[in-house]
């Protein structure tokens, strides 16, 4: 989910809604915005949906007041539906709170209050905090921060949460824990947000909240306390993101257009970190661990999504050239299965957002197991790279469409130069070899810019595809992870059902499914597995399925056989993901386009999962 509030000489609605829109790449399922009026009023307007939907329901509504808050939500408990929106409120409507987040114990908050009286609207476990707030404040005959204070002690869960009160309308009331949350400085005016976006056009100057603190906002002043009471002095931090880097720029849609950044994503990625010429890696963020790395017995990768893709061709590069063992998990999985795990392990835990919940308990437990922590991630400041010893980022920029492209070829690139760095540790490669592979890591910008160009001729293909209710994916060696991501695009956003296999397990099932209709996408570029990608096609074919053959340029042999190729430029197998990435997603992106889906805001889906 999105927060966003808004407390200064503004009109909050502007603020709050623009900076909705800005965050509804975190969900989008209903949206609603609280705001106070210069007389004292309470106005509440949410709507199930998009926020576009609650800006329509609002266009004749009381939307005046400097004052207010606003929510974007990915449902968790209860339907989306204009009851479960956000903002919720106390059993006398006077208190008003958004929440990102879990609260895991509200069922037994709930039942205490349904005996003290309390009347619930929602079936939400948001609504029983705002209650249990104005229980305490009622009682307790303490101010509202101290109210806040005391109820989040009888929490259990994750939250970022915000609160405005009709008896106290010059004051928001911010606390986090697990979800997260910045706040931006103004000149009288202070705006809070999930994460930088909605701030950025008003103040460069932000905060960002840590765990277990709570927030009084004013229009003069922020006063940070921890849970426990300990008064905290906010750090203030410089953004570095720039406001044309969240627009489409002339793209139809945010997708194409990070499809398009990467050949520059991966140049920024790799600025100042190679040194073609002397060989030389240098990663800033892990250098103090470069003894370490000497050393080490193992390392487990670990993450969700698409990154958990980009862990995959990383345990590839990693064993094949630092010779060091990677395993590569779930985060989900890896946090609840007591998983062995000593000093001399390092955790690589890759992740755009830098929030996903999953991912940041794997951390967290691997830590407490005395593990070295490294992140990989894209959002600087993000909670991830608070959590971790050591990292490096991917420096891709914002990424806004939900299905992750340029993200994940800055992870790719990213962890090729961990590799290589931990090979210069190790001395597991020659100078002349290191020399070799960096001066043609340096050309793979120039030759994703040429993979694009392809952009026409798969666009054609997506048409011959778009109706189909089913594909298949297959890769070998690191052609394999690419095959998985091939396939995830094309699920998340055309709602095909697509698999990812490796070649070779083909024929131990999926083959049951091939017959005339059934496309299958095969990378198939010449790499060490060319001649067994070959048999795999000839297998498909034998069934009458239809292939569609990503092949390094200029081949000939496979062209023979496929349906359909698209050429790619000719690389190691070590850049090979960066390479057959790309007409792989424009492949879903126009069939998604096609199909008419919403191409950066697929049904069901959330960029950021804060929830596990
Ligand atoms: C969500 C997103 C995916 C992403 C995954 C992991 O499911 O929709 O695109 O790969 O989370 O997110 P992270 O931010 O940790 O990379």
């Amino acid at each position: 989910c999105g927060i966003v509030g808004y407390i200064g000489h503004r009109q909050a609605w502007t603020v709050v809604l623009k900076g909705l829109k800005r965050l509804e790449y975190r969900g989008y399922d209903s949206a609603g915005i609280a705001l106070i009026n210069e007389a004292g009023d309470l106005n509440i307007y949410k709507k199930a949906g998009k926020v576009v939907e609650l800006e329509k329901y609002s266009t004749d509504k009381d939307k005046s007041g400097t004052i207010g808050m606003g929510h974007t939500r990915w449902a968790t408990h209860g339907e989306p539906s204009d009851r479960n929106s956000h903002p919720h409120i106390s059993n006398n409507g006077r208190l008003s709170i958004i929440h990102n987040g879990i609260i895991e114990n509200y069922s037994v908050l709930k039942e205490e209050l349904l005996t003290r009286g309390h009347e619930f609207k929602s079936d939400t476990d948001t609504e029983v905090l705002i209650h249990l707030i104005e229980e305490i404040y009622k009682l307790e005959n303490v101010d509202l921060l101290e109210a806040v204070r005391l109820a989040l002690q009888e929490v259990t869960g994750a939250y970022a949460i915000v609160i405005v009160d009709q008896d106290n309308p010059d004051q928001l009331i911010a606390a986090r824990k697990g979800s997260p949350m910045v706040i931006g400085v103004g000149e009288g005016e202070y705006f809070i947000a999930s994460d930088a976006s909605p701030i950025i056009e008003y103040t460069k100057n932000v905060i960002y909240m840590n765990d277990n603190e709570i927030a009084l906002v004013t229009r003069e002043e922020l006063l940070v306390k921890r849970l426990d009471n300990v008064v905290q002095t906010p750090v203030i931090q410089e953004l570095e993101m720039k406001l044309d880097m969240l627009e489409k720029g002339g793209y139809e849609h945010f997708m194409l257009k990070e499809i398009y950044e990467q050949s520059r994503s991966i140049r920024d990625c790799m600025r100042g970190r190679i040194y073609p010429n002397e060989g030389l890696v240098q990663l800033g963020g892990i250098k103090e661990y470069a003894d370490k790395l000497k050393n080490i017995d193992r390392i487990i990768i670990v993450a969700c999504g698409t990154s958990w893709h980009a862990g995959l061709v990383g345990e590839y590069l990693i064993e094949e050239y630092a010779r060091i063992p990677v395993e590569v998990e779930y985060a989900s999985e890896f946090r609840y299965r007591n998983p062995i795990i000593t000093e001399k392990d390092v955790v690589i835990a890759i992740s755009q957002s830098g929030e996903t919940a999953d991912t940041m308990a794997a951390i967290e437990m691997a830590k407490e197991k005395g593990a070295t922590i490294f992140g990989v991630c894209n959002v600087v400041g993000s909670s991830i790279p608070r959590l971790t010893h050591a990292g490096v980022y991917t420096h891709a920029g914002p990424e806004i469409g939900v299905a992750s492209t340029k993200a994940f070829t800055a992870q790719v690139t990213v962890l090729t130069l961990m590799a290589f760095y931990m090979a210069q540790q190790k001395g597991t490669l020659t100078q002349a070899k290191l020399v070799e592979l960096l001066t043609e890591l340096d050309c793979i910008p120039d030759k994703v810019a040429k993979a694009l160009e392809s952009n026409a001729l798969i666009e054609e293909i997506a048409a011959k595809f778009k109706d189909s209710r089913n594909c298949l994916f297959l890769g070998r060696g690191s052609g394999f992870p690419v095959a998985l991501e091939g396939a995830l695009k094309l699920k998340e956003i055309s709602y095909i059902h697509a698999e990812g296999y490796p070649a070779a397990e083909m024929k131990h099932g999926p083959i049951a499914l091939i017959d005339e209709e059934m496309p299958v996408v095969v990378i198939a570029t010449k790499n060490s597995s060319y001649e067994k990608v070959i048999s795999n096609i000839q297998e498909v074919k034998a069934r009458k399925g239809i292939v569609l053959a990503i092949v390094t340029e200029g081949d000939t042999e496979v062209r023979k056989m496929a349906d359909y190729c698209i050429e790619i430029p000719d690389s190691s197998e070590a850049f090979l993901p960066l390479l057959a990435t790309i007409p792989l997603q424009l492949l879903s992106y126009h069939i998604a386009l096609m199909r008419g889906c919403n191409v950066d805001q697929p049904r069901n889906l959330a960029k950021s999962v804060t929830v596990e």
